[in-house]
């Protein structure tokens, strides 16, 4: 989950590549570091550890001059997050310089026999073989540049999304791809290579996405040459345009992108039903499930595979379809089911949730269910992204970048997406009313209205978080759709503000967990209008009983529970099965000022990046 940036062309390259590089810092902030070209031809390589403002000041202390530079932010897989581990990686004499995103799986193998043919590691990561293999292989096939890469990409097992300059030919960029994200932009007479579109969007809205298998060649000239890695054969250039603008993934006057993104919801949502839902035809219609409408008519079987919040989201589309479209849905831990051999076949629909559509377990579930002959259908927010490209059919979220670590919007978008899934298969197979299809298509026209509501208690909810914010555990109980959603406000809490907590359905407190309450335990319950709120009670009493500090979610106007929580947060009214929207809202605000009050990296919290392309 690193990030990646290089430039050639006619501009300074270093403050491109380090603006770029502070965009793509949510994939990764362990080390930073730039190799430039300048006009004297030296290949100046600057690293160092931690974040990209430190390299940045470290190398204006010495020449930053070039037209052509590469530049890498780094979440740590091999080898700890210090100067030498840093990208660029370099070969012996320095004349070469690569950056990568990925992992090299057959690292060892190749190192050994490096050494032994007399080569000197600097590093412990994987990365720096490769910069020793193509200067091996320069040195003995005789081959240029962009050869050299691609004979020795043609020795790697792994994943990667590589750039490489050469002292010795420096009039050109060599990139590489294979399962890591990469997008090359076009300027005038200039060329950019990025992780993602965030560094290339106030350069150029022009890219290209080359595909798992094949290198380019970005030439001083702004031309560019796309090859297969195997055989070498030229493939052609597809050109898309990025679907976003750079106020989208600047921070809007909040103070971390998290709360601006939290704040983004009723458009983010509003934006991911609109022009699905026709309000006079009473009709929704997504164009992936139409281009299948018989598979989606005619299967018994939905698997969803997912990892983390998306894997929330999932659990919520279980019960959506199967309580309106009559389906039998699995949810799965795509880095699970990848490795397992599940029973599938061609009658099976197999749904990949993923904001980022780059992350390497889902994405290789999904691969493994297209090998299988299931269906396979997207749900991502990243247009363009892998998993978006390698499903058979797939709906965009629409929710905009989502920068802040902690997924937020992505969450609530996903679950609208769902239900809009759900109604439009529930509809095909008749198994929906048409007044509570109708409903649900009012509810769903107005939720944005009633998320700018809760969005209203957020002083008061940075109050409790200021009660809280020096507990050790939470606890977050839910039930029916409202329990994936105390799995997600748990994990909301625990990877921002570093305090452990568990989500559980409510039910189950008495099976173990109930022994952990006592007046030092904050429970944390959802308890709106539904078909449980009765049970919920009861749950909620089980908890006071025994000195829960209880905050409660409940609907406004709830006279009940009140009596028994230490702190009530109220939301709107709605349909049971869109709760999950609204009462998640409070649990992303309380996580976020908990952790502003603790100091806590919100956007980037320790350990994290915002992509987990690696395994
Ligand atoms: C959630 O807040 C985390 N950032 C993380 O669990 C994330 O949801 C997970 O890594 C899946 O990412 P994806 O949706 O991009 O596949």
């Amino acid at each position: 989950m690193c990030g990646i940036v290089g430039y050639i062309g006619k501009k300074q390259a270093f403050p491109i590549i380090v603006n770029g590089l502070k965009r793509l810092e949510y994939r990764g902030y362990d080390s930073a570091g730039v190799a430039l070209l300048d006009s004297s031809n030296n290949l100046n390589v600057y690293k160092k550890q931690g974040k990209v403002e430190e390299m940045e000041k470290f190398a204006l202390k010495h020449s930053t001059d070039g037209c052509i530079g590469i530049g890498h932010t780094r979440w740590a897989t091999h080898g700890e997050a210090n100067d030498v581990n840093a990208h660029p990686h370099i070969n012996t004499n320095g004349d070469i310089a690569i950056i990568h995103n990925g992992i090299i799986e057959n690292y060892v193998s190749l190192k050994t026999a490096l050494i032994e043919r007399g080569y000197v590691f600097r590093s412990q990561t994987d990365t720096e073989v490769i910069a020793h293999l193509i200067d091996d292989i320069q040195k003995n096939a005789k081959v240029d540049l962009a050869e050299a890469v691609r004979l020795a990409l043609n020795e790697v097992v792994g994943a990667y999304a590589i750039v490489v300059i050469s002292k010795n030919e420096p009039d050109k960029l060599i990139v590489a791809k294979m399962s890591s994200p990469m997008v090359i932009g076009f300027g005038e007479d200039e060329l950019y290579v990025a992780s993602d579109g965030s560094p290339l969007i106030e350069h150029t809205k022009k890219v290209s996405y080359i595909e798992d298998g094949q290198m380019a060649i970005l030439h001083l000239n702004g031309n560019m040459e796309v090859k297969n890695l195997t055989d070498n054969l030229p493939r052609n250039l597809y050109f898309e345009e990025l679907s976003f603008t750079l106020e989208e993934i600047e921070k809007g006057g909040f103070e971390h992108f998290m709360m601006k993104e939290i704040h983004e919801q009723p458009q983010a949502i509003y934006n991911s039903i609109r022009g699905r839902m026709g309000l006079e035809q009473m009709k929704i219609s997504l164009g992936g499930i139409n281009q299948f409408e018989g598979s989606f008519r005619n299967t018994e079987r939905i698997v969803i595979v997912a990892c983390g919040t998306s894997w929330h989201s999932a659990l919520i589309g279980k019960y959506l379809f199967e309580e309106f479209a009559r389906i039998n849905v699995d949810v799965e831990y795509a880095s699970e089911f990848r490795y397992r051999n599940p029973k599938l076949s061609e009658k099976d629909i197999v749904i990949a949730i993923s904001q980022s559509g780059e992350t390497a377990d889902t994405k290789a579930a999904l691969e493994l269910a297209k090998q299988k002959g299931a269906l396979t259908y997207g749900i991502c927010n990243v247009v363009g992204s892998s998993i978006a490209r390698l499903s058979d059919a797939g709906s965009y979220t629409h929710a905009g970048p989502e920068i802040g670590v902690a997924s937020t919007k992505a969450f609530t978008t996903q679950v609208s997406l769902l239900v809009l899934m759900a109604l439009q298969i529930a509809d095909i197979k008749g198994t929906i009313s048409t007044s509570l299809m109708n409903e649900f298509l009012n509810e769903l026209d107005i939720l944005p209205k009633k998320i700018e509501k809760i969005l209203e208690s957020d002083k008061y909810i940075e109050k409790i978080a200021k009660v809280f914010q020096h507990s050790t555990n939470f606890l977050y109980l839910g039930r029916g759709y409202n329990f994936p959603v105390a799995l997600e406000g748990a994990l909301k809490l625990k990877e921002i503000s570093y305090i452990h907590a568990e989500g559980y359905p409510a039910a189950e407190m008495k099976h173990g967990p109930i022994a952990l309450i006592d007046e030092n335990m904050p429970v944390v319950v959802l308890a709106p209008h539904s078909t449980y709120y009765d049970k919920l009670l009861s749950n909620v009493e089980e908890v006071k009983t025994r000195k829960g500090r209880i905050i409660a979610v409940v609907t406004e106007g709830d006279e009940l529970v009140k009596n028994l929580a230490e702190y009530v947060i109220k939301i709107p009214n709605t349909i049971e099965a869109l709760s999950p929207i609204l009462t998640v809202i409070p649990l992303q605000l309380l996580a976020y000022h908990i952790a502003v009050l603790r100091g806590c990296n919100v956007d980037q919290p320790r350990n994290l990046a915002k992509s987990v392309t690696v395994e």
